[in-house]
């Protein structure tokens, strides 16, 4: 019996995920399939709900604008998701739809396997930028393993209020404008840039100026298309140590995979071929 999968959300013809999860199934030998499930529209409504059911789906993902619409259609709801009030993940089991959220932990998961170190001090002073709902999983994935020097900034500095309810008895959250942060920036170890500035098409738009970061701060950009954004570049003119984007769309599909399938599939051939696939270089099926 094959496993079913696909993705709900609008657009999503440009989605690297199938070809991820496709990949995913064939490292673990698996029958299935993952399809694009586009509703062309931003609302769910039943209709929508009762043809999903229809196509006996063994899970799905759920992209934007969806993530937190979809939550009053499912039966239960993990507590990562539950806390992020975002679904990206759901299983069907015995009929019952049940809702996750990977993105902070295949997040959490890519960052440790570039810079285990930073595990070692949990004090470190780290920046998100950005108060969308990636920032709100990352944030909340830092909170949960312990790290307690936490700031965010954001263009809208009530977003990132709202963000840093968050944060438990331990957790230090300062919430800056852009401009505020860019003034700060020295004093931080890891910058992690959340938001969608710097992606494709619009590749020279850059969130914040780096250029007085201190040398070795670990500086991450969620955008992966480019692979190596503007911001990213500024910062390893300054000496960064840098964290491209795709490995945490990866670790977040993983994560939904294992969910799925029960499967902790080995990810290495994966990576260095997603890597070839967003620098556009040679057959990144190889
Ligand atoms: P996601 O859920 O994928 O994280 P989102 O919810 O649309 O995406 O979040 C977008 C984030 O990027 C927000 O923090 C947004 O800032 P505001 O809270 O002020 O809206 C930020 N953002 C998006 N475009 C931006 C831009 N051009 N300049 C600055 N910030 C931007």
């Amino acid at each position: 019996m094959g496993l079913h999968l696909g993705l709900i959300g609008h657009p999503i013809s440009h989605s690297l995920s199938p070809w991820i999860h496709n990949q995913l199934l064939k490292e673990s030998l698996l029958d299935g399939d993952y399809r694009l499930i586009d509703f062309h529209s931003t609302d769910l409504s039943k209709e929508h709900i009762t043809q999903l059911k229809n196509m006996n789906l063994h899970g799905f993902n759920v992209t934007v604008p969806y993530k937190e619409k979809i939550i009053p259609f499912l039966d239960d709801l993990d507590n990562e998701a539950k806390i992020m009030e975002a679904v990206n993940t759901v299983v069907v089991k015995q009929g019952k739809w049940i809702g996750y959220n990977t993105d902070g932990r295949g997040y959490l998961r890519s960052l440790n396997e570039s810079y285990p170190e930073i595990m070692n001090d949990k004090t470190i002073s780290i920046l998100i930028i950005g108060a969308g709902g990636a920032a709100k999983g990352i944030y909340h994935s830092l909170v949960a393993s312990g790290f307690i020097n936490i700031d965010i900034a954001n263009r809208t500095p009530k977003n990132a209020e709202q963000i840093a309810l968050l944060k438990n008895n331990k957790t230090k959250t300062s919430c800056y404008a852009i401009n505020e942060a860019e003034m700060l920036i020295e004093n931080y170890s890891i910058i992690i840039q959340t938001t969608s500035v710097g992606m494709k098409p619009k590749e020279d738009g850059i969130i914040m100026n780096v250029d007085n970061i201190k040398p070795n701060t670990i500086v991450s950009d969620i955008v992966y298309q480019p692979l190596m954004t503007t911001f990213l570049k500024q910062a390893k003119k300054k000496g960064a140590l840098l964290h491209p984007g795709h490995t945490m769309l990866l670790y977040q599909a993983q994560y939904a995979f294992e969910i799925w399938s029960g499967y902790n599939v080995n990810t290495s051939r994966i990576k260095a071929r997603l890597q070839r696939k967003l620098e556009g270089n040679g057959n990144a099926n190889r």
